[in-house]
């Protein structure tokens, strides 16, 4: 006898996590897939020929990006005045995600939707509706809450959320953030690429290198503190290669956000009652991205110790906790009570 997975006709749950960068889904079924947030649409016929279809998700459409015109629809926060490409991107991405977790499965999809914290009231409405032509039940909330949930610390915790299009520092206190518990700065990891490629370019005669090299020069060696080794990499000024040290380059640029962090913690603080802040000074988590910047956790930690004994620790799978602490709210709040709990959305029941 074959072990076929047992579907048990649980309806199927989803756990999405929209992110500027990369969106994550995971299902009950065991599915899970990290994708660029990236829509591409050929530029002309030719463009069509070699690629074969009329448009292309993730990481194929950042292989062809030459022959794409590309949209990055989370990048402006998918509201409803982002334009209307923007939002049919936007729109075709969530299909295409949601309709491969399917995994080849019909029947209904409930869905909990981890959003950037600073997405705004018009855009998660944008979403929401958004969202209702492929789920059945939507519910959306900030992904630094998810991942709070993720980890099981809904109380006197602070979460950093280092993304793409900027860095959350949440304070979570037993219930979904208010936008008082939550700051939000725009320099995240988009912002470091930029600043990495201004100042290598200016520092080296000569030498011009991209966006998408200074991103992922930053995810393989990017820190902070003291070096961790020298950064010496091969590159072409006008077509010719030459061994460049990057390594001051890349501290100063990393470096550069462990002070906005601090401050931003220092801020919330506070806001927590005297008693628990000790608790939440021994729970301070860092996740997207940005947390692998390696040596980041002690740095911050050092930044805060003027505030007694502080714990900061880095989530274990910071592309995924949002998907994952998604996933676990769905399946353990049942969708009928969504609704009240927050943004929700129901369709009318089929055939009605
Ligand atoms: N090893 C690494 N070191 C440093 N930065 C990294 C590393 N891996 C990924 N990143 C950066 O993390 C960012 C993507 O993280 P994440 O997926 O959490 O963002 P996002 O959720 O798409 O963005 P946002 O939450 O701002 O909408 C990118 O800027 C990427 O370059
Ligand atoms: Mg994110």
């Amino acid at each position: 006898m074959t072990n076929q997975p047992d579907h048990d006709n649980s309806p199927l749950l989803l756990g999405i996590k929209l992110g500027t960068a990369r969106t994550a889904v995971v299902s009950s079924r065991g599915y899970r897939q990290l994708t660029p947030s990236v829509v591409g649409y050929p530029r002309d016929i030719i463009a069509i020929r070699l690629l074969g279809k009329t448009q292309v998700f993730g990481d194929q459409a950042l292989a062809h990006k030459s022959a794409l015109v590309l949209y990055h629809p989370l990048r402006d926060g998918l509201a409803a005045d982002s334009g209307k490409s923007n939002y049919n991107a936007g729109s075709e991405l969530l299909q295409q995600i949601i309709s491969e977790a399917r995994q080849g499965e019909s029947g209904d999809i409930s869905a909990v939707i981890a959003v950037p914290a600073r997405t705004s009231p018009a855009a998660r409405q944008t979403l929401q509706q958004m969202a209702a032509q492929f789920c059945r039940n939507a519910l959306i909330l900030p992904e630094p809450y998810l991942v709070a949930y993720h980890l099981n610390r809904l109380a006197n915790c602070l979460l950093v959320d280092i993304g793409a299009g900027g860095v959350t520092v949440c304070a979570i206190k037993g219930s979904a953030p208010l936008p008082q518990d939550q700051a939000v700065l725009p320099r995240g990891g988009d912002y470091l690429d930029q600043q990495l490629q201004a100042l290598v370019n200016q520092h080296h005669q000569g030498l011009h290198i991209s966006l998408t090299q200074a991103r992922q020069i930053k995810e393989q060696y990017g820190y902070v503190g003291a070096a961790p080794e020298q950064v010496q990499l091969t590159l072409r000024a006008k077509g010719k290669p030459g061994l460049y040290d990057l390594t001051d380059e890349l501290g100063a640029v990393c470096g550069s956000i462990v002070p906005e962090v601090v401050e931003q913690l220092a801020s919330l603080l506070p806001s927590f009652d005297p008693e628990d802040q000790e608790t939440a000074l021994q729970h301070i988590y860092l996740t997207g991205g940005g947390s692998r910047i390696r040596r980041l956790a002690g740095m911050i930690a050092e930044g805060m110790h003027e505030y007694g004994p502080v714990r900061v620790s880095c989530v274990d799978e910071p592309e995924y906790g949002g998907a994952e602490g998604a996933l676990q709210l769905a399946a353990e709040l049942p969708p009928a009570d969504w609704q009240e709990f927050g943004l929700a959305n129901r369709l009318p029941e089929a055939g009605s």
